[in-house]
This record gives structure tokens, C-alpha cells and sequence, in this order.
């Protein structure tokens, strides 16, 4: 059975050579804006999807100013080079560069076990944000893998929501009474607490105390992109993508500069992306074994799948649950682009211009439903009707259920998997609990890519794990054998590698 699936998930390899070079147009927001005000909102999600396809695959060229001018005559480097710090070098690159400029396409890391993926350590990226030029200090991070990212964003603005409220029925209780302490929770996770004192009346001026919080910032918006588990949203994170890994500098961040002396300004326009973050928010979702097997897409034997349920009421005697949260239920699941929610989209751009004077609006957001409208893995069944495995499933009460395995919050991993060095100043063995969905295809494991197996990736964790890490230590060879063949039942899934 295992292998019938790996030989599927080989096939998804995309051939690149296949992709016009020549017929990719910089995305405009301002036509993607007035589709949507037009009535014609669906058509703008199909294009930006399209779209963003493209630029996810394309091999961008010196023309279009990939890359950066990093010295030394040199386009690329694989490794930081804070001792290049001559005019227009490396070191005087803005925003600063953490690393690279790496590779001329997205997937040319993200790409496996198919194209959207995750990575090889061969494509790890090395990242000197401090500019310390001491590879003592240089972090590395195995690539994370792309689809269905309008969950986690999703989700994160849900528990945020519910935050800001408990912290404002806080501050209301405080002003009239001097003092209150909440508990935050949302999604059934505990947040830790909050304190809000009273320090005068009329009006009522107050301070906050959030040094008890649990594994979130201060300002509570939660951050679920990262191994660290430090940027918001999905635009965020890209746009920085790729200033550090193609040296591709969107106007959003740099306005009409060459940042990266390439000689080449305006390399990606804010429709580009636009168009990559709802292409990676709309991506399929991560599946399972026993949901392929339950559609007939896939054969489990009766003992497999015992081993795999067997393997998941392990994995929450073990405690792995504590973090790894099985699933979370939406209250509306719906993905915008630029988001409503405080903390979720830009107030102004990194390069200071209004985000409206691009055209981009909530009142004319991208918009599109998490239980429907993505456009990969309609399948058809061998029975003959269609099941749409690429959108959020809803559980027997109608509610849209996603299997993120994740707490959206950061733990201590203990110092056996600790950063050498902590220049976003969040801990250096601080790590985002790890999403398990797709698990079993995004191998190697862990922020390096150091674990070579789901098992060696169970016993290095440390640290706030420790304890659940014993436990599983301690569970007899079979009951160990059943949690990861769980974790292997998690998968990614493409019905259309051609696609
Ligand atoms: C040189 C390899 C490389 C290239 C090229 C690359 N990435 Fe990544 N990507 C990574 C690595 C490594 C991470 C994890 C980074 C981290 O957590 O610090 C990542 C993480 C991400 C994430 C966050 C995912 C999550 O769940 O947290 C997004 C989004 C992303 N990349 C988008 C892109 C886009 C879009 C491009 C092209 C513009 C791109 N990447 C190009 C290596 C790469
Ligand atoms: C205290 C919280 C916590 C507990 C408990 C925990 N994990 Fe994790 N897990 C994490 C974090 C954080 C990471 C990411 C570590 C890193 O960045 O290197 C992670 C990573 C993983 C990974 C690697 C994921 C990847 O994509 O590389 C696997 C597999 C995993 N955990 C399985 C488990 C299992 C099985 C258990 C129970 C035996 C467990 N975890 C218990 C927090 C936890």
C-alpha cells in the first residue's frame, strides 16, 4: 500500500520545462479590485489563483531582477555574506537580508514530495538576520510546505478575535473595579493570563500585564507562519520569501527602489502578491490515509487501519495532543485577502504607501470560502459522484472542522534542538508547535531537517515535551510502531499531477 502511494506522489513532480517562460504578466490589483467590486468576485479568485500558480513555478531571470547584487560578481549565495559590505553589497541590501538571494523559483525548494511541498536539507535555507558573520550563530530551516495556508491564517484570526475580546471585558472589569485577571482560552487552548490594572479613574487609564501569557505575543495576534511562529499572515511571510530567497523585491516593500542593486525596480507588483498568497491560501489541504481509503482512492488493509486508529489514541495518551491539538473548529470559514481582523493585514505597506491606494481593500477583499471554492482535488469517485477533498471538511454538526495538529502557540524545545542563536529575540528554543497535517510526505523533520525519521523527530523533542517525549519512550515497540504509522497516515494528496 505504502509504496502504491509514494509512487502517486512521485508522479506529482510538475515538469518545469513545460511552463511558458514568456507568458507571465505582472498581476494588476487594481483590475483584480474593480472584478471584484463588478460582481464578478469569483472570476478575480480563479485569476489570482491561475496566477499565483504561475509565480509559484516560474523560473524568474535576471531581467525580471531576481536575484540581488551580493559582491564578489555574484547573483546568489547560499550562505550569508555579512562581510560583503561594500557599496550596494550584500550587507548594505534593504530591508536587510537574512540570507540568499538562493534560487530563481518558489519551487525549487518547495517541492516535494510534489511541487507546493516541503524540502530537502539540500535546500535548506541559512538565514544571519543580525549580520553577524559568525557561522556560529546562522540558523537553518528546512522548507515548510504551502498548501491549504488559508487554515492556519484563518484560525489565527479566529483565536485572536476571541482574545481581544477576553482582554477588552478585562479592561472594562478593571475600570470599574481596579483590577482583573483573565484566563485566556480560545479553540479549547489555554493562552495564559492576563492582567489589567487600573492606575486612574475618569478617564480610566490602565496597565497591562502579559508577562504570564502562554506562548503568544503580547499584542495577541496570534502568528501561525514560521518554524518560529513569528509572521501573521501569509502575505507577510511571502513578501519577505522572496526579497530573502529569489531577491525578488515587491513594491509593497520597497516602493519604486532598487533595494537589492540589481538594477531592476518594481519586481513584483502587490497584485503578484496578491495573487501568491490567495494561490497558497487555497491550495488543497493535507489529507489522510483513512479518508483516501474511506473515498476508495486508496486500499488500507483492516489491520493497517486499526494500526493507524490504534496509532492515534496513542499519540493522545502520550500527550502529544497537549500541542499538537487535533483539530479546531471555524466559526466562519471564510479567507479574505486583505483580512478584517486587527493584526492580519497591513495598515500601511513596508514601504509606507496605504494599502488602498493599491486598490487593496477590505470592502473589495479577495474572498473565498474555506468549506468550498478551492480549486484543486474535485475528485470523482469510482462510485461516479464528485467529493471535494481539497476544501475544509464539516463534522456531523455542519461546522467546518480543520486537522491542523497544532496549538498556534511556542514552546520551549529544550536545548538539544535550541537555534545557536536568537536574533528575533523570541528564545532560541522557542519553536510554533509544528502542524502534523501532511506529515507522513514532508520529511526530513524538525526546523533543520535534522530528523531522518518520524521516530528520531518524536525523540528529539525536548524541553516543555519532555515529558510526553518519555512517555512515548517509554510505550512498547507496537503502541510506538502505531504512532507513527498515524503520523504517516497524515499525507499530502494531488488527484491531478498534471494540474
Ligand atoms: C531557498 C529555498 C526557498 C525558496 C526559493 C522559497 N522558500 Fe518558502 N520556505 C523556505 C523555508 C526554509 C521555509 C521555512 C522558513 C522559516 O520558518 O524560517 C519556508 C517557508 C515558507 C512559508 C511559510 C509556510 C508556513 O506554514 O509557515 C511560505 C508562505 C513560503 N515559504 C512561501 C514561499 C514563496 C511564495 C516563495 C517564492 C516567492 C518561496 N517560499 C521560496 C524555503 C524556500
Ligand atoms: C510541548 C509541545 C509539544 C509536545 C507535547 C509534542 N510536540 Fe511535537 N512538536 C512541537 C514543536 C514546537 C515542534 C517543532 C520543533 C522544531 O521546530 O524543530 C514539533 C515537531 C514535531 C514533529 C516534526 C514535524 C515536522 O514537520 O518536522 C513531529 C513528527 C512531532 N512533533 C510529533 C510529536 C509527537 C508524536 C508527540 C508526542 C509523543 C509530540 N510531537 C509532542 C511541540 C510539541
Amino acid at each position: 500500500m505504502r509504496l502504491n502511494t509514494l509512487t502517486f506522489l512521485m508522479l506529482g513532480l510538475r515538469p518545469i520545462s513545460a511552463l511558458a517562460e514568456d507568458a507571465l504578466l505582472p498581476v494588476d490589483q487594481q483590475t483584480l479590485t474593480r472584478m471584484i467590486a463588478n460582481g464578478q468576485a469569483s472570476d478575480a479568485f480563479h485569476e489570482a489563483f491561475e496566477a499565483g500558480d504561475e509565480l509559484t513555478e516560474f523560473s524568474f531571470d535576471a531581467v525580471r531582477g531576481v536575484g540581488a547584487y551580493i559582491g564578489e560578481g555574484r547573483r546568489f549565495t547560499r550562505f550569508p555574506r555579512a562581510d560583503l559590505t561594500g557599496p550596494m553589497e550584500w550587507a548594505n541590501h534593504f530591508p536587510t537580508r537574512e540570507g540568499g538571494a538562493n534560487a530563481t523559483s518558489c519551487i525549487a525548494c518547495h517541492n516535494a514530495p510534489f511541487a507546493n511541498g516541503a524540502g530537502d536539507v539540500a535546500l535548506n535555507v541559512v538565514i544571519d538576520p543580525a549580520h553577524t558573520g559568525d557561522p556560529t550563530q546562522y540558523l537553518e530551516r528546512n522548507t515548510l510546505p504551502l498548501f491549504a495556508l488559508g487554515i492556519p491564517q484563518r484560525l489565527a484570526e479566529e483565536i485572536s478575535l476571541d482574545l481581544y475580546l477576553q482582554r477588552n471585558s478585562a479592561i472594562q472589569t478593571a475600570c470599574v473595579s481596579g483590577r482583573a485577571k483573565v484566563e485566556l482560552h480560545s479553540k479549547g487552548v489555554d493562552y495564559g493570563t492576563l492582567t489589567v490594572t487600573r492606575v486612574s479613574q475618569d478617564p480610566c487609564e490602565f496597565e497591562t500585564d502579559t508577562s504570564d501569557l502562554a506562548g503568544i505575543d503580547a499584542d495577541l495576534v496570534i502568528k501561525p507562519f514560521g518554524w518560529k511562529g513569528n509572521k501573521p499572515t501569509i502575505r507577510s511571510f511571502t513578501r519577505d520569501a522572496a526579497h530573502n530567497e529569489l531577491g525578488l523585491q515587491a513594491v509593497e516593500l520597497v516602493g519604486d527602489q532598487d533595494g537589492d542593486f540589481d538594477g531592476v525596480t518594481n519586481e513584483l507588483t502587490v497584485g503578484d502578491i496578491t495573487a501568491l498568497t490567495t494561490y497558497m491560501a487555497a491550495l488543497e489541504r493535507p489529507v489522510s490515509k483513512l479518508e483516501l481509503d474511506d473515498l476508495g482512492l486508496i486500499e488500507l488493509t483492516a489491520p493497517e487501519r486499526s494500526e493507524i486508529l490504534a496509532g492515534e489514541a496513542a499519540f493522545a495518551r502520550a500527550g502529544c495532543v497537549s500541542c499538537h491539538t487535533p483539530s479546531m473548529t471555524f466559526k466562519e470559514a471564510v479567507f479574505k485577502e486583505p483580512s478584517e481582523v486587527p493584526g492580519f493585514f497591513d495598515v500601511t505597506f513596508p514601504d509606507g504607501s496605504d494599502p488602498a491606494s493599491h486598490g487593496l481593500t477590505p470592502a473589495n477583499s479577495m474572498t473565498f470560502e474555506l468549506t468550498g471554492d478551492q480549486p484543486n482535488n474535485i475528485i470523482t469517485l469510482p462510485v461516479g459522484t464528485t467529493y471535494h477533498l481539497g476544501a475544509v471538511a464539516r463534522d456531523a454538526t455542519g461546522a467546518a472542522v480543520a486537522r491542523w495538529f497544532t496549538d498556534f502557540k511556542r514552546h520551549d524545545m529544550g536545548p538539544g534542538l535550541s537555534d545557536p542563536s536568537d536574533p528575533l529575540g523570541l528564545g532560541a528554543s522557542m519553536f510554533l508547535t509544528r502542524s502534523l497535517a501532511g506529515v507522513g510526505a514532508t520529511g526530513p523533520w524538525l526546523h533543520d531537517g535534522r530528523a531522518t525519521t518520524l521516530e528520531e523527530a518524536i525523540l528529539t523533542h525536548g524541553g516543555a515535551a519532555q515529558v510526553s517525549r518519555d512517555t512515548y519512550a517509554k510505550m512498547s515497540e507496537e503502541t510506538q510502531a502505531e504512532i507513527v504509522a498515524f503520523l504517516e497516515s497524515l499525507v499530502l494528496f494531488n488527484a491531478d499531477p498534471e494540474e
